[in-house]
């Protein structure tokens, strides 16, 4: 076990924060894992789990231990006439993980393509894009328990995957460290471009024959023409969640904005894309010192250069109550807040 002490967290999080952690440390077998917990558990340390950073906003140092997932590996563990079951470490890029299974010819991950972070973090909010969430591909997640210090298996109902949601964010937060991930991946693809912009990249593409590997290049051409890299520009991806309303509030909007775009969720719900929203008050493209709302896509905060994390949390309060009060809707952060 190596502790590093007062380290940087800058090329931690791709927001490019530049906050500090008391200590931090890395593992790649439970082993080690254990040897860190009993550590913290010894010193009364608090910890952070971490992957690749892109889901986490900054805004102060952090007094405990920041602990890097490198868990690696990706096994196919069984197959059988439909599926291929795909076991990956938790460390292991996500977007790694798609291209193993596009090589391979794989279906199911393909639309998930290019999302940035690590595959141990992808069940925590059910990560999602054109069409697909993790959860349809999502087969079993092995998480070590931090208070036994037992691996404990969670099915797909156990995880309760929601938007952007599932148990680890809600009640057993903090709880489990989650290890390995497998997905349930098809043989035969089933392709899906019901979201609109895929098919249009398609044809923009002249493609003659549908395939997961051309879906993933469309959706990969799709997300860099309007997502910041954060390589370039510091970001998290969405910042806020497409807002849930109830049937009454759309009504009441379709009134008010006639061109407003609503889409019909589950239980009589609909959901508004908040970048439409944010865009409608005016902040796509602002800008005040190195904090920013990017100008093509207003949903996304981003961090010109040395803005800090609170400079970034409160261009989110400013955009989030201004969004209150002219739409009367309120918008929940994706992004966590340390
Ligand atoms: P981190 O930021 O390292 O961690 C996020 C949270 O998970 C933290 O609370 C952390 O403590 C916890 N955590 C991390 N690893 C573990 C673990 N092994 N066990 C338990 N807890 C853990 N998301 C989408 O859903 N769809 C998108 O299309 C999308 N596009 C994006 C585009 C860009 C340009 C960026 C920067 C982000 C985007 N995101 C998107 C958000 C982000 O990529 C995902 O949420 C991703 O799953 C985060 O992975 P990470 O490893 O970076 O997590
Ligand atoms: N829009 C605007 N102005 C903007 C941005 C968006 O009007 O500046 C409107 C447009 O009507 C557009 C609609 O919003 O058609 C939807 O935009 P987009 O397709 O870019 O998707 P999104 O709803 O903004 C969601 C996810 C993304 C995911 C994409 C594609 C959330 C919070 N975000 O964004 O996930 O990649 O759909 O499926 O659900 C993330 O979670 O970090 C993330 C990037």
């Amino acid at each position: 076990m190596q502790i590093i002490e007062n380290t940087s967290l800058k090329k931690y999080n791709t927001f490019g924060i530049d906050v500090s952690s008391a200590l931090f440390t890395s593992f790649s077998t439970i082993d080690q894992l254990k040897e860190i917990i009993d550590f913290c558990n010894n010193k009364n340390l608090n910890k952070l789990i971490i992957g690749g950073g892109s889901n986490i906003l900054f805004t102060k140092n952090y007094d405990g231990i920041v602990i890097k997932n490198q868990v690696l590996g990706i096994d196919v563990i069984k197959q059988d006439e439909d599926n291929i079951y795909v076991k990956a470490g938790a460390g292991t890029g996500w977007h790694q993980l798609v291209t193993y299974c596009i090589e391979n010819n794989y279906a199911g991950i393909e639309n998930l393509s290019l999302i940035p972070g690590s595959v141990g973090a992808a069940p925590l909010q059910n990560i999602g894009a054109y069409g697909v969430e993790l959860k349809d591909v999502f087969e079993e997640l092995e998480a070590f328990n931090i208070d036994t210090q037992q691996i404990e298996k969670f099915s797909l109902n156990q995880c309760d995957f929601g938007y952007r949601e599932s148990v680890f964010k809600t009640v057993l937060k903090n709880q489990f460290i989650i290890i390995s991930v497998t997905l349930k991946l098809n043989k035969t693809p089933e392709f899906n471009v019901k979201y609109g912009a895929i098919e249009q990249e398609l044809e923009r593409m002249n493609c003659d024959e549908l395939s997961i590997k051309n879906i993933s290049t469309a959706v990969i051409n799709i997300r860099t023409s309007k997502l910041p890299n954060p390589l370039e520009i510091g970001n998290a991806g969405s910042f806020f969640k497409n807002p849930v309303v109830t049937e009454h509030l759309k009504n009441e909007l379709n009134n008010s904005y006639a061109n407003i775009p609503i889409y019909a969720a589950n239980n009589n719900l609909y959901k508004i894309p908040a970048g439409w929203l944010i865009e409608q008050c005016g902040w796509k493209g602002f800008r005040n010192a190195d904090a920013g709302c990017h100008n093509k896509q207003a949903l996304v905060l981003v961090n010109y250069g040395n803005a800090t994390g609170k400079e970034i949390f409160d261009l989110s309060t400013q955009i989030l109550e201004s969004v209150y009060q002219k739409f009367g809707v309120y918008l929940e952060r994706e992004v966590n807040i340390l």
